[in-house]
């Protein structure tokens, strides 16, 4: 019931992707993640294009991690941002290369060939053919082989018709695909300043990956008891997150109670919580290589303390102002100043003479999109379809008090949306909540 209310609070686009919708087509297109977002990718390809006018840009996917190396805490692979933000699949140490000359663009894509033995052990993978073409949109899709594909780029770096830009940094500088350095420039800051403002395709991952996390947030009230442990939150977090289609988290999730409320990145998560603490849960699923970030603070008894209500509401009321002056053409750092002159004039004897601001120790304000903390220059003024985190918070260790409260807000023509108010945030929706015991249904899928 409740995903069904939440579903047709949503724009119409994402009422085609139900929660329940049937898992994604990664059967059909075997090792490619989930269908591509067609007609947007191009639209970057050729946006990006214009931007650099003449030359060629080489994208490199990421590879397979290998866990006999590495500790490998979810999948043994995550596409590399900037492959995934031009092209929208899964397919590891692959290739995109964009040519531009003026108005005369070429993108063509290389996908090593399939291999029936390797794939007995990763799984099936996006080879060159008709699927590829089908799924990415891209039309000159072609076979991978290392050693040619090396003379291929050679070719391409001497016929540019402008500079060779790539995406992969090695040891602060760019390197070349036999590791010589042959002057290749840095897309990165490129691509970075595109991917501030999110398209609609990019909004329909991060609103998913947000509503996925409201729910977790939701959950974790239910569920929350005194005595129970830090982890056994994350536990219902994490279930949550996995129960409805999560690809993975975002960053570490953080569950500090009593003193680790105080804790900013907290995310041991074993102490055994104690009546009368308060519990900071700052979450993100991933989905769709979009992650979320959303921070609710709650009374682990279920009722703040008088003190705990104090320092709650002037939190909230910091971010609520904060907030409510999100426009285009303000930047962050403007947005930022709304908050901390409202601390500053609401704070009381709160925290003693000087006011709450010195237990407010952090910035208010990040990008979000691919990363949690995502691409782009703070100094950017704002534009609809930027997405950036508002999240004031004071933090008081003399007596183990943190309250964090943090949502995902969207710049639209004329203001914001808050993308995370699915999750409770007032004090009497976050005590109901949880009196209630009113446990949200978790099943679904895809
Ligand atoms: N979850 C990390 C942060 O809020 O910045
Ligand atoms: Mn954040
Ligand atoms: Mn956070």
């Amino acid at each position: 019931m409740r995903i069904a209310a939440l579903l047709l609070a949503v724009p119409g686009q994402l009422l085609a992707q139900t929660m329940n919708a049937p898992p994604a087509p990664i059967d059909r297109l075997p090792g490619a993640g989930r269908a591509v977002a067609v007609e947007a990718h191009a639209a970057r390809r050729e946006a990006l294009m214009d931007r650099i006018g003449k030359g060629v840009i080489l994208v490199r996917a990421a590879s397979l991690r290998d866990g006999e190396r590495e500790v490998l805490q979810d999948n043994d692979f995550r596409q590399d941002d900037y492959y995934f933000y031009l092209t929208g699949i899964e397919a590891p140490n692959s290739w995109l290369v964009l040519t531009a000359d003026g108005p005369d663009h070429e993108t063509t894509l290389y996908l090593p060939e399939r291999d029936p033995a390797g794939e007995r052990w990763t799984g099936k993978k996006l080879g060159p053919g008709q699927d590829a073409v089908s799924l990415t949109g891209i039309k000159d899709v072609r076979a991978l082989e290392v050693d040619s594909f090396a003379n291929v780029v050679k070719q391409i770096i001497v016929e540019s018709p402008g500079p060779v830009y790539a995406n992969w940094v090695s040891e602060g500088a760019i390197v070349g695909l036999d590791g010589d350095r042959t002057g290749l420039l840095n897309v990165i800051p490129i691509i970075d300043s595109m991917r501030v403002v999110k398209d609609s395709a990019e909004l329909i991952a991060l609103r998913r990956a947000i509503m996925i996390t409201a729910e977790a947030q939701r959950a974790a009230m239910a569920a929350a008891r005194v005595e129970m442990y830090e982890y056994q939150l994350e536990a219902t977090i994490e279930y949550t997150f996995r129960n409805l289609g999560a690809d993975r988290v975002g960053f570490p999730s953080i569950v500090g109670s009593g003193p680790n409320s105080t804790i900013l990145h907290y995310d041991v998560n074993r102490r055994q919580i104690q009546d009368g603490d308060l519990v900071v849960m700052d979450i993100g699923a991933e989905y769709g290589q979009y992650t979320a970030d959303v921070t609710r603070t709650i009374p682990i008894n279920g009722r703040f303390s008088d003190r705990q209500k104090a320092i709650y509401n002037l939190v909230l009321g910091t971010q609520q102002a904060a907030i409510e002056s999100v426009r285009p053409g303000l930047t962050l750092r403007d947005v930022s100043q709304v908050a901390r002159r409202y601390m500053s004039e609401h704070s009381g004897n709160l925290c003693g003479s000087e006011g709450c601001n010195k237990y407010f120790i952090h910035g208010l304000s990040h990008w979000l999109g691919m990363r949690v903390h995502d691409v782009g220059a703070y100094s950017m003024p704002l534009e609809p379809g930027m997405v950036f985190t508002v999240e004031p918070g004071i933090y008081i260790p003399e007596e183990n008090l943190g309250v964090r409260i943090e949502d995902d807000i969207l710049v639209t023509e004329d203001g914001y949306q808050i993308l995370s108010d699915g999750a409770p945030r007032t004090i009497e929706d976050i005590e109901e909540l949880m009196q209630s015991g009113d446990r949200p249904k978790t099943d679904g899928g895809g």
